[in-house]
């Protein structure tokens, strides 16, 4: 969406995010039945939308679920209780991908990260060349609790020289917002409520030819989250289980739009937005959590000066401007406040937000 009315005010967290009105338009379309021929039309214009977006042969799983649904999904198609697995940290959702590996008992090891910090490429050789063989290595793009962009190209090119292990990656706030090369992992998923600009209700998944072999001898329980099941009915235009069909039709209206926006320019509002946000927080006096280097594009997030409290922040922001941000997750709980600036949103949406906050931050 390059022309056309600001975002109305409001939601400024990293997701979910304000719909564009013709996504929120197509919601409205009546109900299909999801068995039917509409619905065949319509599951094949979406895997072909995200394949154009994407630039990947690869077809999405398309699962009725939220980002954590799917992050469940890619652990129980393709690893065996017990497979050692190494997470990266750092990061609430990094220990996330760790906490339902080991909750499927998988053996797991996490390379501690501080929180707010990349991870060294370098780091992850020496874990991958010292300790046990791994299966699978878990990876976040985009760390949304702490606006950090792991470096997943480098990240990737060090699990292949250094292993055989599966390469899992959570992009549930990048994809669709920044660059990722989809086909050089062997899992990416994310969540419909994120870059992508659509409502919560739908996570995506991509696998590669080599997940397909893990998938076909692993042997974790899956039934609702089976891959195989979707991917069979998707080949006869088929679900396997009710989907959210309003979302599925926004789906299509947002792939829609972001195709004709072009994926360049998408990743370049995004960027616009970001560095926004960025030099705005930073003009306040604020410190950012990640470095320049390691800034996330749909997310950014700052230090609370001392003296002020999250609560009374967040409240007067709602209260007297009609804006919400985020605050922190886990161990940044009450110390940081968070901006997203994805999907739909551009820099001067990033901009309105930011003088509500410089003026609670003011006291007027
Ligand atoms: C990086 C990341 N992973 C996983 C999740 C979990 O997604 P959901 O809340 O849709 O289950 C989120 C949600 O914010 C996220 O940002």
């Amino acid at each position: 969406m390059t022309g056309g009315a600001p975002i109305p005010p409001g939601l400024h967290v990293p997701g979910p995010t304000p719909l564009h009105p013709e996504v929120a338009a197509a919601m409205a379309q009546p109900l299909i039945s999801y068995r039917g021929p509409e619905a065949r039309a319509l599951l094949g214009r979406i895997a072909q939308g995200f394949c154009d977006f994407l630039g990947t042969e690869l077809q999405p799983v398309l699962l009725t679920a939220s980002g954590t649904g799917a992050m469940e999904a890619t652990l129980a198609n393709l690893l065996s209780p017990g497979d050692p697995v190494l997470g990266i940290g750092g990061g609430q959702f990094a220990e996330r991908f760790l906490g339902v590996a080991e909750a499927f008992g998988l053996e797991t090891r996490s390379l501690d990260t501080p929180w707010g910090r990349a991870v060294a490429p370098e780091r992850l050789r020496v874990a991958l060349r010292t300790g046990p063989e791994t299966r699978a290595v878990l990876l976040t793009h985009s760390e949304t609790s702490t606006g950090v962009l792991h470096p997943l190209p480098e990240l990737v090119r060090v699990v292949r020289e250094e292993s055989d292990a599966l390469v899992l990656v959570d992009a549930v706030s990048s994809l669709g917002g920044m660059p990722l090369a989809v086909d050089s992992c062997d899992a990416v998923f994310t969540a419909s409520q994120k870059a992508w600009g659509l409502p919560p209700g739908m996570a995506m998944v991509w696998t590669s030819e080599r997940a397909a072999a893990a998938e076909r001898s692993a042997r974790l329980p899956r039934y609702y989250w089976s891959f195989s099941r979707y991917r069979d009915a998707l080949a006869r235009g088929l679900m396997p289980f009710t989907p959210a069909v309003p979302v599925l039709f926004a789906m299509e209206a947002g792939l829609g739009l972001m195709l004709r926006e072009g994926r360049d320019a998408v990743f370049r509002r995004h960027a616009e937005a970001a560095a926004a946000a960025r030099g705005r927080l930073q003009a306040m006096g604020l410190r950012l959590v990640a470095d320049e280097e390691s800034a996330s594009n749909t997310v950014t997030a700052a230090w609370l000066p001392s003296g002020v409290a999250w609560p009374e922040l967040t409240r007067a922001l709602q209260q007297r401007h009609g804006i919400v941000l985020a605050g922190g997750l886990g161990q940044l709980q009450g110390k940081i406040l968070r901006l997203g600036h994805l999907g739909w949103t551009r820099a001067r949406d990033v901009h309105r937000a930011a003088d509500a906050l410089e003026s609670c931050l003011r006291g007027t």
